[in-house]
């Protein structure tokens, strides 16, 4: 910082102070005060620095796919910051590895101040929860009682408020609604791609009926898994079938996301569809991510308190291990994957439905 302008000091701009004075352990003063309570505090305070720059990307992409309009510049922008926050969550799930290093005496020797504080309580948390999606009803309840209870005033209010907002989860999916290219200058892609399914399912059947290497019963075991798999296909096919499974909660994306979402990931190599589909990818290594930090969070309880009740008086790890998938977000977009098929069987794009997915130049050196 600049020595010229003392107003502009490190320890100012950095509010070092402020930050630097802010670790008060309760469990006594000096030599009196348990050694680990201070590692304690300060991992919390990093770990709700970085939900903080977390909540301001996510806040920050929000708003970009709140413009009616979405092009390939504003794309690029949401990857890079979805990609930061990503990075951020690989720290913070790191972070379970210092955590790792108070053993359950050390933490004992001051738990007993805690009580009822508790991580139930972080307001950041709740709140980027909600950001991305997890409304109360979809929630594994501790105790019965709504988590907003924690709350009070302004950050009741705004917990509240966010429950009735648009998510990341309800604004990418308007986003994909809003995508143009199911159908264009003759192409139906949802014709085209159950032909092609279809097609791919009979050779793959024929191939296994006819093979001398496989008993009837491997024949039989394996035909069964391609006509599981069926099922998740004809959701495509016929949207009463997506709209059947979506009342059924066996999917929570609409039926016109979900084809969009396929659309990218089948043809994410067209210029227009790469940075979409990189958009995609990093919105499932979040949710992926998140789910890794819950999981070790609950593996460090388990090593720290045993079956021991939390001071938020859940269950303890019985509560945070329910949280693990039920918590996650973006498990649609994940399945995707269950759509796909090989390159090889992809709908051959016709050549204006190419060019338009192309960036312009892309002809011009032909
Ligand atoms: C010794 C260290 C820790 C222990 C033993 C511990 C234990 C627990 C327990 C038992 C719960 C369940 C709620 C309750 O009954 O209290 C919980 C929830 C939570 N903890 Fe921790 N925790 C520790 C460290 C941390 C750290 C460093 C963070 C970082 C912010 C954190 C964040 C959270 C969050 C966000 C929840 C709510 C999870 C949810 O409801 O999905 N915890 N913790």
């Amino acid at each position: 910082m600049s020595e010229k302008n003392p107003s502009v000091h490190y320890i100012n701009y950095l509010e070092l102070d402020k930050i630097l004075n802010a670790q008060h352990p309760i469990s006594g003063d000096g030599k009196e005060a348990a050694h680990d309570e201070m590692f304690f505090i300060i991992i919390h305070q990093t770990y709700e620095l970085w939900f903080k720059q977390i909540i301001h990307e996510i806040e920050s992409i929000m708003d970009l796919f709140k413009e009616e309009k979405i092009n390939e510049d504003t794309i690029g922008v949401i990857v890079s910051r979805i990609e930061r926050v990503n990075k951020i969550l690989k720290v913070l799930v790191q972070q379970i590895d210092v955590l790792e290093t108070m053993t359950s005496a050390d933490f004992l020797d001051f738990r007993h101040h805690l009580s009822p504080a508790s991580g139930f309580q972080s307001h950041q948390f709740r709140k980027l929860e909600l950001m991305l999606g997890l409304k109360i009803k979809d929630r594994h309840q501790l105790g019965g009682c709504p988590y907003h209870n924690e709350f009070e005033g302004a950050k009741k209010k705004e917990i509240l408020s966010l429950e009735d907002s648009d998510s990341l989860f309800k604004l990418v999916e308007k986003w994909l609604e809003r995508i143009p290219f199911l159908k264009m200058e003759g192409f139906d892609f949802v014709d085209k791609y159950e032909t092609v399914v279809n097609e791919m399912m009979n050779k793959e059947c024929l191939s296994i009926k006819e093979s001398p290497l496989l008993s009837e019963q491997d024949k039989a075991l394996r035909i069964r898994m391609i006509e599981e798999n069926r099922i998740y296909f004809e959701r495509v096919f016929d949207e009463r079938v997506h709209q059947k499974a979506f009342d059924n909660a066996e999917t929570s994306l609409s039926y016109k996301a979900t084809l969009s979402a396929l659309l990218i990931n089948l043809y994410r190599e067209q210029p227009i569809l790469h940075l979409p589909s990189k958009f995609l990818k990093n919105l499932v290594e979040l949710d992926h991510q998140i789910a890794t930090w819950r999981f070790r969070h609950v593996q460090m309880v388990e090593k720290t308190l045993g079956q021991k009740i939390g001071t938020g008086g859940s269950s303890g790890q019985g509560y945070l291990k329910k949280t693990v998938d039920q918590h996650k977000l973006f498990t649609d977009i994940a399945n995707i994957s269950t759509l796909m098929i090989s390159r090889s069987y992809a709908p051959e794009l016709p050549k204006k439905v190419r060019e338009q997915l192309g960036f312009n130049f892309t002809d011009k050196w032909k």
